[in-house]
């Protein structure tokens, strides 16, 4: 009988590709996605592959769906999957003090709290079966920080210490549960958030320089690899018998990560404040404010 994987945010990115990747390899595939129209796409996109999957509609975020989804998956599966891929993430780009306190506890709700719900919903048959995988997709950007990601890499960083604990818990009984931190990588994600940057710049805020240089980075998304190749390797974590506790894809996250561990906040700092136009922004402001202070920023 062929496992069964749920990937939660199957409808683009790597998501989707991790989903259509599994079918592809024979595992049973059950995609969440958040409206039906979604899923009518997803599974005419893995029919053109030649394979199947079932889908299923799920905000990671409404506690009381995510608990009737995984009844439904455990009545179709003896039980419960043998895998889940907690991929579903949202960005909130901005700076610390333009994001307002609902929208960082949406972000929350999404990277953070979802797959903890669901490690809880999973775990139990899991435990019982003696064997099950938790694959949590983080990103480099828990362990790289930048301007104007604050956010976004506090909820990951959170994320991954959240699997370092649940791994230990989890071990005992036959159950891996793996990080995955993958780089940049082409996918809907950036040009949402490109688009997040614009709509930032385009109010008032000290950063809308930054903002405008963010966005324009993030839309050359010629510059980054598909989301293909993160759903490969999340295809080897779920098929090797001793998957690693880690796995960091891509060569801008393997030394972005290393960088910002080695070098001194001094100088990363500074270095990251001038790619992202920050340095140069507060130098301006700084000048203008000395000039006669008539053109500070609120
Ligand atoms: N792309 C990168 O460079 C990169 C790098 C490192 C890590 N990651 C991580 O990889 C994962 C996938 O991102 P991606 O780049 O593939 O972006 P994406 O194409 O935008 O995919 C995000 C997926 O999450 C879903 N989602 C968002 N909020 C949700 C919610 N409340 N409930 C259920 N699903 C929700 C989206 O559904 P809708 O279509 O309905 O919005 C979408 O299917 C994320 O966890 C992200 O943080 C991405």
């Amino acid at each position: 009988m062929s496992r069964s994987v749920v990937v939660t945010g199957a409808s683009s990115g790597i998501g989707q590709a991790t989903a259509l990747q599994l079918a592809g390899a024979g595992y049973e595939v059950f995609a969440t996605v958040r409206s039906e129209e979604k899923a009518d796409k997803l599974r005419a996109r893995a029919e053109e592959e030649g394979t199947r999957l079932r889908t299923m509609v799920l905000d990671v975020t409404d506690g009381a769906r995510c608990a009737d989804v995984f009844a439904e998956i455990a009545g179709l599966t003896g039980g419960g999957p043998w895998a889940v891929v907690n991929n579903a993430g949202t960005a909130l780009p901005g700076a610390i003090e333009d994001v307002d306190e609902d929208q960082a506890r949406r972000l929350m709700e999404v990277n953070l709290h979802a797959p903890a719900r669901i490690a809880r919903l999973v775990l139990p048959a899991m435990r019982h079966r003696g064997d099950g995988r938790i694959v949590n997709v983080s990103s480099v950007a828990a362990r790289a920080v930048m301007p104007f990601a604050g956010w976004y890499s506090t909820s990951k960083a959170g994320l991954s210490a959240l699997s370092h604990a649940l791994r230990m818990e989890a071990a005992p009984w036959g159950v891996r549960v793996v990080l995955v931190e993958p780089g940049f990588h082409a996918s809907p994600m950036l040009e949402n958030a490109a688009d997040a940057f614009e709509r930032r710049a385009s109010v008032s805020s000290r950063y809308a320089d930054c903002y405008r240089v963010a966005s324009r980075s993030l839309r050359d998304s010629s510059r980054y690899p598909g989301p293909e190749r993160v759903a490969r390797a999340i295809h080897r974590v779920l098929a090797t018998p001793r998957p690693r506790a880690r796995y960091v894809l891509g060569t801008d996250a393997r030394v972005g990560g290393r960088l910002d561990s080695l070098v001194p906040y001094a100088l990363s700092d500074r270095v990251k404040s001038a790619a992202t136009g920050l340095s140069s922004a507060a130098g301006l402001e700084g000048l203008l404010a000395r000039a006669g202070g008539v053109h500070r920023r609120p």
